[in-house]
């Protein structure tokens, strides 16, 4: 909730409703000094709770799926940490847009989440060969985009379930780092494509920063997606909170409550 705006500022009032993605760091605080310019005003029937789950995952989400691959009804797509923050959106969002979703989790607990969020294959990583899976599910082809946030453990993996002049999706690290690799593998697994993304330059300008954050709250209030928030914390547990998102304890958005 907005409190106060400075002389020149235009758009956004006290008394409004407004969330950001990203932005200086600063957000574990009661209140905070922000640019207007990076403020999204929430829509009625967008609870706050639920605005606070879904801007950075949501918005990432929506780039990942409409706009680095736009993907097609019919296609089939690999998403990893399919019943993490991200992907729980992800997966609902590809569903409605028509895709056979393949998801990895880490857990049987988190693979039936996934599931019930539009999985319809579930690869377990912790004991099964994703790529081999892959393959199996889709007669042998490979995917045209794998989604891959795990990063370090699942680099090489994901190259090898993509079918030719397919796109690997690389957009987090939750493993650690990519090892750095010869781009010759490009090449030897089917002339593939690499990209290593961030919401920050999509959402760069005003228009696409509003035109991204409308379509997350347009599906949020069509019923497409469906954000169920299973861990709240009060601010002061920070320490615990990222304690259990390295440890892989969490399902779906967590949001802390100052
Ligand atoms: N590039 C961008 O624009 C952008 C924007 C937002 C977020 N991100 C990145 O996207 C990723 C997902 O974010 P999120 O907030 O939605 O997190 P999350 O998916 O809720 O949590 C991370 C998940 O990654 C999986 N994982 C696999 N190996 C892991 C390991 N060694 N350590 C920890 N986790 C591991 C775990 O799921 P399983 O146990 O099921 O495997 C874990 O629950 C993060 O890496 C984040 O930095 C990138």
């Amino acid at each position: 909730m907005v409190e106060a705006v400075g002389p020149d500022v235009t758009g956004v009032g006290p008394g409004d409703r407004v969330a950001y993605a990203g932005g200086p760091p600063g957000s574990y605080a009661e209140s905070r000094l922000l640019p207007a310019a990076i403020l999204v005003k929430i829509p009625d029937g967008v609870a706050d709770q639920t605005a606070a789950a879904v801007m950075l995952k949501g918005m990432t989400a929506q780039y990942l799926i409409r706009r680095t691959h736009r993907v097609q009804p019919g296609e089939t797509v690999l998403f990893h940490a399919a019943a993490g923050g991200v992907g729980l959106i992800a997966c609902q969002w590809l569903k409605a847009l028509g895709a056979t979703v393949i998801g990895t989790v880490g857990s049987d607990e988190k693979a039936t989440v996934a599931r019930a969020h539009g999985c319809d294959h579930v690869i377990i990583s912790t004991r099964e060969d994703i790529a081999k899976r892959v393959k199996e599910i889709t007669g042998g082809a490979g995917v045209p985009v794998v989604y891959d946030s795990v990063g370090k453990d699942t680099f090489l993996t994901s190259l090898d379930c993509l079918r030719p002049l397919g796109l690997l999706v690389s957009f987090g690290n939750s493993s650690g780092k990519v090892t750095p690799f010869d781009i010759g593998i490009l090449s030897q697994k089917g002339s593939l494509y690499l990209t290593r993304p961030t919401l920050a330059t999509y959402t760069a300008t005003r228009a696409d920063l509003e035109a991204t954050a409308r379509e997350v709250f347009d599906v949020i209030r069509e019923g497409k997606v469906k954000v169920e928030i299973r861990h709240t914390y009060p601010l002061a547990d920070a320490e615990k909170v990222h304690r259990d998102l390295e440890g892989r304890r969490t399902v779906g958005s967590i949001v802390m409550i100052p």
